[in-house]
């Protein structure tokens, strides 16, 4: 039986390398797709989803629009000024414009929905910032015990990417994902910068994805292609061509757990510090007086990561 998840992305580069392995490993069943502001306004999230699905024949994925701005800090910077220079995303994807329309429900209704009415076990991998995550538990009280498994893309405990203290996903909401931290979720992993750098996706593997000749093959390999230039560019990873594709080791986690490495500790946001602001505070000494509540990744398997997406990737929909 294939394992059934649902991703809430801010699609974006590695939200699509994500979207792709999810809907094309066979052991993995994608019920639906959520966007979110994040990497780029929701309508570009929304839209780069859609032609993603297209394009590798997955159009069947519905996709619902979610949170266009954080929840609670009207006045923070949106996240796209940030990240716009890079050159990491773009505004829209380089593959054709989406023939599919998005689902007319919100994206917070149809999580809500879903796992009210769902007996199925069904993970929840938010790749982009928390802002629907944190709706769907304040709307839903009973929202955090119905959801068996969330894996987040976030956060990091040695490193920083939009700022020297905090990870993009968690610093574009730092509100929502405290909330979320804070819900009560049965299993939260976390797969933060620690373990996603150490999954580097090399121009090698990227030619090989494009030597595939499928429609999953040459997309990752154009959207991998251009993370590697921008970070080469911007922001140089312990080796040169090659770059990071965080949101997809989520994916790859729930096919095969031991792609990461976790320690079960507590870990919180910070929504307040002048310099730490959307930070997490990952309790790896036992010093503070709450007990673990998070799988939190402090390594990954870059062999395993890369071979499991040049294998999906070579394949097509039926
Ligand atoms: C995370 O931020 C977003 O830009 C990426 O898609 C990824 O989810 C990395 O910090
Ligand atoms: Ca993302």
């Amino acid at each position: 039986m294939p394992r059934k998840l649902i991703l809430d992305v801010d699609t974006g580069t590695d939200d699509a390398v994500a979207i792709m392995l999810a809907a094309l490993h066979p052991e993995l069943e994608l019920v639906g797709v959520t966007t979110v502001n994040g990497n780029v306004e929701v309508r570009y999230c929304t839209d780069n989803s859609l032609r993603t699905l297209d394009f590798i024949g997955r159009s069947d994925i519905p996709v619902f629009e979610g949170m266009a701005r954080p929840l609670v800090r009207a006045d923070f910077p949106i996240p796209r000024a940030v990240k716009k220079s890079t050159g990491v995303h773009g505004l829209s994807l380089d593959i054709p414009d989406p023939v599919s329309i998005v689902q007319s429900r919100s994206a917070v209704e149809f999580l809500i929905e879903t796992y009210r009415s769902t007996t199925e076990e069904i993970a929840l991998v938010p790749t982009g910032p928390l802002t629907n995550i944190a709706a769907a538990v304040a709307l839903d009280p009973k929202f955090a015990e119905r959801v068996p498994e969330v894996v987040i893309m976030g956060g990091a405990h040695h490193h920083g990417n939009v700022t020297p203290s905090a990870e993009f996903n968690i610093w574009a909401d730092a509100d929502a994902a405290a909330s979320v931290l804070a819900a009560g979720f049965r299993k939260l992993v976390m797969v933060p910068l620690d373990a996603t750098h150490e999954a580097l996706v090399s121009k090698q593997a990227c030619d090989a994805m494009e030597a595939l000749g499928t429609p999953a093959g040459l997309a990752a390999s154009r959207f991998i292609g251009r993370r590697i230039k921008a970070y080469d560019a911007n922001q140089p990873m312990a080796e040169q061509n090659a770059a990071p594709v965080h949101d997809a080791v989520c994916v790859a986690y729930l096919v095969d757990p031991t792609v990461i490495t976790t320690e079960h500790r507590h870990v919180a946001v910070e929504t307040q510090g002048a310099l730490t602001i959307g930070r997490t505070v990952v309790d790896i000494n036992f010093r503070g007086e709450h007990p673990p509540n998070c799988h939190f990744a402090f390594h990954a398997d870059r062999h395993k990561f890369v071979a499991m997406l040049l294998d999906t990737f070579a394949r097509v929909a039926a």
